[in-house]
C-alpha cells in the first residue's frame, strides 16, 4: 500500500514537476517577451504621433525587430532600446508618453526636427537617461518638473524651442549634469542660486531667454565650467566677482543684458584659458583690465557698448586674436 502508493507518488509529481518547471519556463519566457513587448509598443506609439514625410518611420514595422530599426540601439544583455536617434529627419508632431515606457533609454536625440507641444513629463521615468538632445524643435509650455527624477542626466539640451515659465529648482537635483543647453527660449525668471551645486557643469548656454534679476554668485562653485554663455537676457547688476576666478573658464559670455560695475584688473590672470569674452551692450564701467593682454588665448574680445573708461591694452602679445571690438566705449 505505502509502496504502491509511493510507486504512484513519484512519477505523479515528476511529471507534476516537469509540468510546472515548463510552466514556468514559459511564464518566465513571457515575462521576458513582455518586457520586449513594452518597448515594441512604445516605440509604435511613439511612431504614430508622428508626421513622417520622408519616410524614415515606415521602416519600423514587424518584418524586423525593434532592435533592428534604424535609429534604435537596444542592449546586448536584456533586448531592451537602449538609444532613440532621430535627429535631422523632417518629422513632426508630439512626442507620445509612451517614450516614459522605454526604460532602459540612456539616450534620446530628436534635434533638428519640428515636434510641438509640451515635453512629456513621462521623461522624468526614464532613471537611466543621461543624454537628451530637443533642441531645435517646437517645443512650447514649461520644462516638466519631472525631468528632475532624471538623476542620472549629462546632457540636457532643450536650445531652439519655444518653452517658457521659470527654470525649476528641481533642476538643482540633477547633480551629474555637466551640459545645460537652454537658449533661444522664452524662459524668465531668476537662476537660483542653488546651480552652483551642479558642481560637473561644464557648459551652461542660456542666451537668448528672458531670465533676469542678478547673476548668482554660487556660479563660482563650478570649476570644470569652461563655457558660460548668459548673453541677451535681462540680467542685473554686477557680474559676480567669483565668476573671474573659475580658471577653467574658456568662453564667457555676458552680452546685452543690463550689466554695470567694472571688472577685476587681475582678469586676465584668473582667467588663464579665456578664448572667448564677450561682454557688448551692458552699463560696465572703469577700466579695460590691462592683465588682459596676458591671456594668450584669447581670440574673441567684444565690449562695445559700454561705458569702458582708460587705456586700451596692447594685444600684441596675443598671436589667435582676430575679433575685438570696442567701439562706442567711451
Ligand atoms: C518594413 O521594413 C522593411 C525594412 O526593415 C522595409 O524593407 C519594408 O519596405 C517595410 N514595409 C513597409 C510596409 O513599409
Ligand atoms: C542639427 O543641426 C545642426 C546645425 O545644422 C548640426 O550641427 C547638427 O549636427 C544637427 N544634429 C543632428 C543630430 O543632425
Ligand atoms: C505605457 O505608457 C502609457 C502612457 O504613459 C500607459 O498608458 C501604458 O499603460 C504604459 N504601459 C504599456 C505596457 O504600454
Ligand atoms: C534646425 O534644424 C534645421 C533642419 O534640420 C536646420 O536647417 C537648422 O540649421 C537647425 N538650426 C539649428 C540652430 O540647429
Ligand atoms: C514623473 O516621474 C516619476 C518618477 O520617475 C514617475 O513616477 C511619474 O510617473 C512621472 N510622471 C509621469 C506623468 O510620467
Ligand atoms: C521677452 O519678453 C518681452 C516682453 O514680454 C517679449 O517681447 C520678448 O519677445 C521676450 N523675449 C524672449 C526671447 O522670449
Ligand atoms: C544647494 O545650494 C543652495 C544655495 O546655494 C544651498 O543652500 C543648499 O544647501 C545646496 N544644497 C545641496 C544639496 O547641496
Ligand atoms: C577665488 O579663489 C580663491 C582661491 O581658490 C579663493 O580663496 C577666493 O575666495 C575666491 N574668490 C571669490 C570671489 O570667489
Ligand atoms: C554711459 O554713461 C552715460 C553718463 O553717465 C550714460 O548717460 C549712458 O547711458 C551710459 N551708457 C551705457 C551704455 O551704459
Ligand atoms: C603680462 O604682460 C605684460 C605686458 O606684456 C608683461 O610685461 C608681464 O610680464 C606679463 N606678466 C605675466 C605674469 O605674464
Amino acid at each position: 500500500m505505502d509502496l504502491a502508493y509511493r510507486y504512484h507518488l513519484f512519477p505523479m509529481s515528476f511529471s507534476c514537476l516537469t509540468t510546472i518547471i515548463l510552466l514556468l519556463g514559459s511564464v518566465l519566457a513571457s515575462v521576458k517577451d513582455g518586457q520586449d513587448e513594452i518597448d515594441r509598443l512604445a516605440l509604435l506609439e511613439f511612431k504614430a504621433r508622428i508626421a513622417d514625410p520622408s519616410g524614415v518611420l515606415s521602416l519600423w514595422n514587424d518584418s524586423s525587430h525593434f532592435c533592428d530599426w534604424y535609429g534604435v540601439t537596444c542592449g546586448r544583455k536584456h533586448r531592451r532600446v537602449t538609444i532613440l536617434d532621430r535627429g535631422s529627419k523632417k518629422l513632426s508632431g508630439v512626442v507620445s508618453p509612451h517614450i516614459g515606457n522605454l526604460s532602459f533609454l540612456r539616450g534620446v536625440n530628436l534635434e533638428n526636427n519640428s515636434f510641438h507641444a509640451k515635453i512629456p513629463p513621462h521623461f522624468g521615468r526614464l532613471l537611466r537617461l543621461q543624454k537628451l538632445s530637443l533642441n531645435n524643435n517646437s517645443f512650447s509650455g514649461q520644462i516638466p518638473s519631472n525631468l528632475s527624477y532624471c538623476s542620472n542626466l549629462l546632457v540636457l539640451d532643450l536650445g531652439f524651442n519655444m518653452l517658457e515659465g521659470n527654470l525649476l529648482m528641481e533642476l538643482g537635483s540633477l547633480s551629474k549634469l555637466q551640459v545645460l543647453k537652454l537658449q533661444f527660449n522664452s524662459l524668465m525668471g531668476n537662476i537660483l542660486p542653488s546651480i552652483g551645486n551642479l558642481s560637473s557643469l561644464q557648459k551652461i548656454g542660456i542666451t537668448w531667454n528672458n531670465f533676469s534679476g542678478t547673476i548668482p554668485e554660487t556660479l563660482g562653485q563650478l570649476r570644470n565650467l569652461k563655457i558660460l554663455y548668459l548673453s541677451i537676457n535681462k540680467f542685473t547688476g554686477t557680474i559676480p566677482i567669483s565668476i573671474f576666478n573659475i580658471s577653467t573658464l574658456a568662453w564667457l559670455g555676458v552680452g546685452e543684458n543690463q550689466l554695470e560695475g567694472g571688472l577685476p584688473s587681475d582678469l586676465g590672470f584668473t582667467l588663464p584659458n579665456i578664448e572667448i569674452i564677450s561682454m557688448g551692450h551692458n552699463h560696465l564701467t572703469g577700466p579695460i583690465p590691462e592683465s588682459l593682454s596676458n591671456a594668450s588665448n584669447l581670440e574673441v574680445i567684444q565690449i562695445d557698448q559700454n561705458n569702458f573708461t582708460g587705456k586700451v591694452p596692447s594685444f600684441s602679445k596675443i598671436r589667435g586674436l582676430f575679433w575685438f571690438i570696442l567701439a562706442k566705449t567711451t
